[in-house]
């Protein structure tokens, strides 16, 4: 599986794309299957309908636990570091591990969980959210973790459209000196969520919890009324793992489906390559397992490697912003993942922070979820791989499973900003406007990518249809990503950002039109409009406009902060809008479409050049918005 120079990553291009079947078949003789697969793939964009391994049988725990107990059962699988620095580490053996998840397991099975089953799970950064994921995979059922920054109705909307019939939550969580009520928020989803028959509940920060008679059961108490003897159900290849919920340009957030085979075999591929794990390192990924990156970096990649994952409650900048430093001195972090909104968070706080610590244990870092900037590239170079650590900046999506296009550490030569070259058995391709491919270096496009890999989405849960109109439809033949992307003269590739109605705040993935339909549900709003704007730490802020039924004048700060109240109950504090301009119009066409490009150009603060105006219905709206930005100074 593993590259070790330049020559052989090009040789295993060379191949995965001449021989894909092939190739990915070498690579899955890596793991252990039940049952040989018969076909390594079939695929056809149009439907979609991709399938690899057709005909395996597997189970992934056996694949992340069991198979390394005989030679890694006494060596960490994973190092919790709690939110309070001065509460002790936990370390979770593989032995141990393996024991929690087998326990848990059953108490799924006892709570009348089956193969199949959908099981949501919203808990705070904690060994037993691993735990729980990997009982699921355990015993067949399908995941469908819910990040903790959602609101109840984000997770009863969740719930409701996988029909989850159990959930796993804890009483509370703490990220930084902030109290997060789980149970509280889970209580109030579910009383619009008549699938759901029981409440699995951690006690974790020991707050009050109300806990429903029938319904909701204690994780100590079940815990003790089971064995750590929990065969792993046998699946297919092609049989559901997980569903992750994402933003897309229009309506609810989608479920995005991953497969049993193709998932493991792509995460653990990629994890081993590109960050170039050596046994005993210790990989620690800041990202929370409520998103994709979390899922693949902290859980499975690294278990299928029997790699040592340090997974982090708390939040970077507390105590203070020296946290991060202090958890890879303390922990000797050999590789670190992050995203670029917390470095270039941390690089406002100053280097006082980054002093004292050691941080010579450092091997590798890494950058997911948004484009990463030059400052914050060199920030990262200069000041915690001290010139010394390659940087992967990974470029993928939820809807991919695995890193796409990146580095590979210390082998592939590295560009600031530019997340370089696709890994074996990625195939992208640049498209325009009218879908034409978009040849040779020098040029950029959208980015599409031409051949399935293992992990790509095979369904949107519950609409097959949304999967192929969202993702095959725009280009014919083709995975569309939403992304536009340059190619360089030497063919590496940058990222540039969505193309499409997605934003990207803080590394995470938001609606336009999900935030206007939050806020078109507050009282007194008439009808709004989201775009992103250039935020200096979380990449893109969100900056609202927002048409009342009456002038909210004095009462405009009051009405501000009911809008925000109003966003965080319907989709959860990470939308909160940044900026919310009062406007007494929209710039619409005369089809009554929305000038998005021109509400844009305003929160930029770049109001000399609008284009063409000349199509709107009345083009003296944009001279009122104009006067009343909201634009920084
Ligand atoms: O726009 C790209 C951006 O994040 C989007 C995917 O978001 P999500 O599904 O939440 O997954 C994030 C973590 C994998 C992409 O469409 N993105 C992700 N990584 C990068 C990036 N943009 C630039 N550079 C990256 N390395």
């Amino acid at each position: 599986m593993r590259i070790r120079t330049f020559e052989e990553y090009q040789q295993a291009y060379a191949y995965s794309v001449e021989d894909p079947e092939g190739f990915w078949g070498e690579i899955a003789q890596n793991f252990q299957w039940r049952k040989p697969w018969t076909k390594t793939l079939q695929w056809h964009f149009d439907e979609p309908n991709v399938q690899w391994y057709i005909g395996g049988k597997l189970n992934i725990t056996e694949n992340c636990l069991d198979r390394h107990l005989a030679d890694k059962g006494d060596q960490p699988a994973i190092i919790w570091e709690p939110n309070d620095p001065s509460e002790p580490a936990v370390t979770l053996t593989y032995k141990m591990l393996h024991d929690q998840v087998c326990r848990f397991a059953n108490v799924l099975k006892r709570n009348g969980v089956v193969k199949g089953d959908r099981v949501c799970i919203y808990m705070p950064m904690v060994p037993e959210l691993a735990v729980a994921v990997l009982a699921c995979a355990r015993v067949g059922a399908v995941h469908s973790v819910v990040f903790g920054g959602f609101s109840a109705q984000s997770i009863a909307d969740r719930i409701n459209d996988a029909q989850c019939n159990v959930v796993v939550t804890s009483d509370g969580a703490m990220r930084g000196n902030k109290s997060i009520p789980m149970k509280d928020t889970v209580d109030d989803a579910l009383i619009g969520c008549p699938s759901v028959k029981r409440v699995i509940v951690l006690t974790h920060t020991r707050t009050g919890v109300s806990m429903i008679k029938g319904r909701d059961v204690w994780w100590e108490t079940e815990m003790k009324q089971v064995t750590a003897d929990c065969p792993a159900e046998e699946m297919d290849a092609e049989d559901m793992l997980f569903i992750l919920y994402t933003s897309g340009s229009t309506g609810k957030p989608k479920g995005v489906v991953h497969t049993c085979g193709g998932y493991m075999v792509y995460t653990a591929y990629t994890f081993l390559n590109v960050f170039q794990y050596e046994p005993g390192y210790v990989h620690f990924c800041t990202a929370d397992i409520g998103w994709i990156t979390g899922h693949s970096y902290i859980v499975y990649g690294p278990l299928a490697n029997g790699a040592t994952s340090l997974m982090f409650e708390g939040i970077p900048t507390w105590p203070d912003a020296g946290r991060f430093w202090d958890i890879v001195d303390k922990h000797k972090v050999d590789i670190l993942y992050t995203a670029p909104t917390a470095i270039r968070s941390l690089m406002g706080f100053g280097l006082d922070y980054v002093k004292g610590h050691d941080l010579s244990s450092l091997k590798v870092l890494g950058s997911v979820g948004e484009p990463i900037n030059a400052e914050a590239w060199h920030w990262y170079d200069d000041n915690i791989g001290k010139n010394r650590c390659p940087i992967v900046d990974t470029w993928w999506q939820t809807e991919n499973g695995g890193i796409l296009i990146s580095p590979l550490a210390g082998i592939t030569k590295t560009k600031p900003t530019y997340a370089t070259l696709p890994l074996p058995g990625v195939q992208p391709v640049l498209v325009d406007e009218n879908g034409a491919v978009i040849e040779g270096n020098g040029v950029s496009g959208n980015l599409c990518i031409k051949f399935p890999w293992p992990s790509i989405i095979r369904t949107t849960y519950g609409d097959h249809e949304r999967c192929r109109q969202t993702y095959f439809s725009t280009y014919p033949g083709m995975y569309f990503t939403g992304d536009g992307c340059l190619r360089d003269e030497d063919g590496y590739y940058r990222i540039t950002g969505r193309v499409d109605d997605v934003l990207n705040v803080s590394g995470h993935r938001i609606g336009t039109a999900e935030v206007e339909n939050a806020i078109n549900m507050h009282t007194g709003v008439v009808e709004s409009a989201v775009v992103g704007y250039p935020h200096d730490i979380k990449g893109q802020g969100i900056y609202a406009y927002v048409i009342t039924e009456s002038d909210p004048a004095h009462e405009a700060d009051l009405m501000r902060r009911d809008i925000l109240a109003t966003v965080s109950r319907i989709i959860g504090p990470i939308a909160k809008p940044d900026k919310i301009q009062f406007v007494n119009g929209l710039p619409k066409t005369r089809s009554g479409k929305i000038m998005r490009r021109i509400l844009r150009k305003i929160a930029e603060g770049d109001t000399s050049n609008l284009g063409d105006t000349s199509t709107l219905l009345d083009p003296g709206v944009v001279e009122d918005i104009k006067a009343g930005a909201l634009v920084d100074v």
